[in-house]
């Protein structure tokens, strides 16, 4: 990124007061395009490294290196349609004694001995009045790389498939599921 470029559009349009309105309107909308395409860059830069997580809680060492299964922590409770994230006391089945002073841990424990849920910032989140079950898809036989990517493969997570009703419709169609309105949607 070429530092300094927004704010020096900005001062010459500064400068250029008396040449004109024709002038001075471009350059406020060069200034401006080049505004959006920094906020743009920084939004695809967030998007890429995820959202900041209130722990450094990492996939690719728990899921990938430790061969953790995605069960342990996103069981699927019976009765219902959701994945679920774990409770600490799950985590606290090893880190009572694994890596039990470092920090991160610490406030893991902390969590845990208050009955708190870690506040985790959600990644994939549907609007809830979109109908949609993991129980229904797992049974079909889509895997959580097909709609979360390479997850064991990721320090930190971030929105990599990006699900939204066009995504659904597109596998829907191509799997021979139903792309009717109401199939997703309650009638109105
Ligand atoms: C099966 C055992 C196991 C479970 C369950 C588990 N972890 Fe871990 N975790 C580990 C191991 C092993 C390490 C690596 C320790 C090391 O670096 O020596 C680790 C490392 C970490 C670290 C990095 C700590 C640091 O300071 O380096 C964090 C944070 C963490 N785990 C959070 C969690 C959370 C949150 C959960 C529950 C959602 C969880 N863990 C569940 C085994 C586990
Ligand atoms: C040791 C526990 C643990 C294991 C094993 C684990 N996860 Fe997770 N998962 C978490 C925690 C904690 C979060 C919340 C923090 C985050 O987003 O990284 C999470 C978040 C997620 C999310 C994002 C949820 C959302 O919408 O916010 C997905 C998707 C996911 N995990 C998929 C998987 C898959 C697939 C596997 C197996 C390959 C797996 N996880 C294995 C603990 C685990
Ligand atoms: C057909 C696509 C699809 C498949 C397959 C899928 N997920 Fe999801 N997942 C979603 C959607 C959509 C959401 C958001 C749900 C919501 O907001 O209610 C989600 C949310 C989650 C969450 C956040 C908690 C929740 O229930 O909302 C976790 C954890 C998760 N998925 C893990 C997994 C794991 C592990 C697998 C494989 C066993 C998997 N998912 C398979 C689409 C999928
Ligand atoms: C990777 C492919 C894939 C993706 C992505 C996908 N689906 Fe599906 N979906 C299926 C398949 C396959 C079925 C099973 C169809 C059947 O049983 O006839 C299904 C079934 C369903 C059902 C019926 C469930 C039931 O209770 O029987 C609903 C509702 C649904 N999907 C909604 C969604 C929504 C909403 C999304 C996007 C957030 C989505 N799907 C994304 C493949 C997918
Ligand atoms: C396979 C599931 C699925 C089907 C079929 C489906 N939708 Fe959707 N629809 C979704 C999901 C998921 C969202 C939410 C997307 C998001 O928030 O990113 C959505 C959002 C919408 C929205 C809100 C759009 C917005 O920008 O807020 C409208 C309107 C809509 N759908 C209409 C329809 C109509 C009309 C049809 C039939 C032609 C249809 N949908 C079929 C899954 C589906």
């Amino acid at each position: 990124m070429e530092q300094g470029e927004p704010q020096d559009g900005a001062l010459r349009a500064g400068s250029r007061k008396a040449v004109g309105g024709a002038v001075q309107r471009r350059l406020f909308l060069k200034t401006t395009v080049r505004i959006l395409a920094v906020a743009a860059a920084l939004l695809a830069a967030w998007a890429a490294d995820g959202p900041a997580q209130p722990l450094p809680f990492s996939h690719k060492l728990h899921a990938g290196t430790l061969k953790v299964p995605c069960k342990m922590c996103h069981p699927t409770p019976d009765p219902g349609e959701s994945m679920t994230i774990a409770p600490p006391s799950v985590c606290m089945q090893c880190h009572s004694a694994i890596k039990a002073d470092s920090p991160a841990i610490q406030k893991l424990a902390q969590y845990a001995s208050q009955g708190k849920a870690v506040p985790w910032v959600r990644i994939y989140e549907i609007p809830a009045w979109v109908a949609f079950s993991h129980r229904a898809h797992i049974e079909a036989r889509n895997t959580c790389e097909d709609c979360h990517g390479k997850v064991a493969e990721r320090d930190v997570l971030y929105r990599e498939v990006n699900l939204n009703m066009g995504t659904c419709r597109d596998c829907h169609a191509g799997k021979r599921a139903s792309v009717a309105c109401n199939f997703c949607h309650e009638p109105r």
